[in-house]
C-alpha cells in the first residue's frame, strides 16, 4: 500500500515517536553527524558497503527513510540513469526525505509499509537498519517482502545490529541502550538474517560479513 494517509503503527508511536515522530527532534536528528555518533563512527563504513552493491543505473529501493545523507548518497550512485525508490511509513519522515533530495530527479519518495508486498522489482534493496526497530513478526514480514522485490541477478542488502564479539568492550553499554530504547533490537543478536526469511532465503545466495568486532552486520542475499 502507498498513501500518505497510512496509519502509523503503535510500536512506531510507542517507542520510536520522539525520534520520527516529532518534528522539531526529528530536524535535529537529520543529520549526518548524529548518524556517525549514533553508530560510534562506523556510519560512512557502513553506508560504503551498501554503496558497493550499487552500480550506476540500479533501480534501488528503499524501504524506510534514514536519517543523514545516506540517500543522496545511494541517489549520487545510480545516477540520473538509475532510479532511488524510498519509502517510509511516517509521513514527517517522507516529509524530510522529499526535501533533502528535492534536486535529485532520480529519487522519489512516498509513503509505504516495509512490510507490504510491493509490486516493482528493483536490483538493489537497501534495507538500512530498519530491522531492529520492528517487532519480531514485522522482521519476518519486512525481510520477505524485500527479498521478494529482488529482480533475477539483483541483491537485498541487510545492514543492522549483530552480535558482538564475547569482550567487546561495548556489549553491556548496548545491552542497556537495547533494554532502555530498542526492544526490539536484541533479536538482531539472536537470529541470522537469513534465518528471519524462512523459507523465503531458498533461491539466493547469501552473504554475511560483520563490522566493529561483530556489533553491525552486512548480509547480502543474492538472487540466483
Ligand atoms: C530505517 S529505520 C532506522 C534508521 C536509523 N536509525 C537512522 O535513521 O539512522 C527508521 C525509519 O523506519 C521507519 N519505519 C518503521 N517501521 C516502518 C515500516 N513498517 N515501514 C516503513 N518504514 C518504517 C520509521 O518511520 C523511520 O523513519
Amino acid at each position: 500500500m502507498t498513501s500518505d494517509a497510512l496509519r502509523v503503527p503503535s510500536y512506531l508511536r510507542d517507542v520510536y515517536g520522539w525520534a520520527y515522530l516529532t518534528p522539531s527532534l526529528a530536524r535535529w536528528l537529520d543529520r549526518q553527524v548524529v548518524v556517525q555518533t549514533i553508530l560510534w563512527g562506523n556510519a560512512q563504513r557502513l553506508i560504503g558497503d551498501v554503496l558497493a552493491e550499487v552500480k550506476p543505473g540500479d533501480r534501488v529501493f528503499q524501504p524506510a527513510a534514514v536519517y543523514g545523507d545516506f540517500s543522496r548518497q545511494v541517489a549520487a550512485k545510480v545516477g540520473t540513469d538509475g532510479k532511488l525508490d524510498v519509502r517510509d511509513i511516517a509521513p514527517l519522515q517522507v516529509d524530510l526525505t522529499r526535501r533533502k533530495l528535492a534536486d535529485l530527479p532520480q529519487a522519489h519518495v512516498a509513503c509505504g509499509d516495509a512490510a507490504d508486498p510491493h509490486a516493482q522489482q528493483a536490483d538493489v534493496v537497501a534495507c538500512f537498519f530498519l530491522l531492529h526497530e520492528v517487532p519480531d513478526d514485522l522482521k519476518v514480514r519486512i525481510t520477505r517482502a524485500m527479498l521478494a522485490q529482488v529482480a533475477p541477478g539483483g541483491r537485498a542488502v541487510f545492514v543492522d545490529y549483530h552480535r558482538p564479539g564475547r569482550f567487546h568492550p561495548l556489549k553491556p553499554l548496548m545491552r542497556r541502550i537495547f533494554d532502555w530504547l530498542e526492544p526490539f533490537a536484541q533479536r538482531m543478536w539472536q537470529s541470522e538474517i537469513r534465518d528471519i526469511a524462512g523459507p523465503a532465503a531458498t533461491g539466493f545466495r547469501w552473504r554475511k560479513r560483520t563490522r566493529f568486532g561483530g556489533l553491525y552486520q552486512i548480509v547480502v542475499a543474492e538472487r540466483a
